[in-house]
């Protein structure tokens, strides 16, 4: 269940503000139902029109895997026309980075326009590994390193690590990169969590999400899913 503005914005037929207007403005129904109330809840396969037009004209969904670089902005729009995640993938449909990874981060990042992909992707409920390289300042002890592996609290909610491995220790740097495996999308939550124990990430690399990985990928290059991997992704619900 989406609300109903969600559901007609990530169809592309218009944006979210557009689509509150057209159910405000009583023009919206809802297997035959008009809906004026904005916020209600529907499923994605009800059949919705607007205006007349059903949304059964879908578009084409897409979805692509983009090695996201350093310095490129994970929206469809920004304010200081720094460089964007849609920029690198060259398609007229309204696509959208699922989830987000910060302006410094890098790797692995889906886009479609498949909202109802996204939602499974992106909701709390389906646990979704994603593992990181992260080289952060400083040595991690080994008490450090159990305590992330136990657990810590983020704004008193626990971020459960489900691998971590210590990939290199630079003694003459002062660093040490490390993977880690967690099953949640907090904003700044690798960076936040590293914080915790006065260790700045200097580097952050998103290395894979679920069964996908960047193999055969360059920094800014793109592939699209296969149908086979889309209902693999599907199956993560
Ligand atoms: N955690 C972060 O701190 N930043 C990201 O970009 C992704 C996860």
């Amino acid at each position: 269940m989406e609300r109903l503005q969600k559901i007609i914005a990530q169809s592309g037929f218009c944006s979210r503000r557009k689509a509150e207007e057209y159910i405000q403005k009583g023009l919206v129904t809802v297997n035959g139902q008009k809906v004026t109330q904005l916020g209600l809840k529907f499923n994605y396969d009800d059949q919705i029109m607007i205006d007349g037009h059903c949304l059964e004209n879908k578009e084409e969904k897409e979805y692509y895997l983009l090695y996201k670089p350093r310095g490129v902005v994970t929206t469809v729009s920004d304010e200081f026309n720094r460089p964007k995640v849609v920029d690198f993938i060259p398609t007229k449909t309204r696509i959208y980075p699922v989830g987000r990874l910060d302006y410094d981060t890098t790797g692995l990042l889906l886009l479609t326009n498949d909202g109802e992909l996204t939602n499974i992707l992106t909701h709390p409920s389906n646990k979704i590994e994603k593992i990181y390289t992260a080289k952060v300042k400083g040595i991690i002890s080994s008490e450090e390193f159990m305590k992330i592996k136990k657990g810590l609290k983020i704004d008193n909610r626990l971020v459960k690590v489900t691998y971590l491995k210590i990939k290199k220790i630079d003694k003459v740097k002062e660093t040490t990169t490390i993977s880690i495996g967690i099953m949640e999308g907090r904003n700044h939550i690798v960076k936040r969590l590293f914080k915790s124990l006065n260790h700045e990430v200097l580097k952050l690399k998103r290395e894979t999400l679920a069964f996908l990985n960047l193999q055969g990928l360059k920094s800014g290059e793109y592939r699209s899913l296969s149908i086979k991997e889309v209902k693999k992704l599907y199956a993560l619900k």
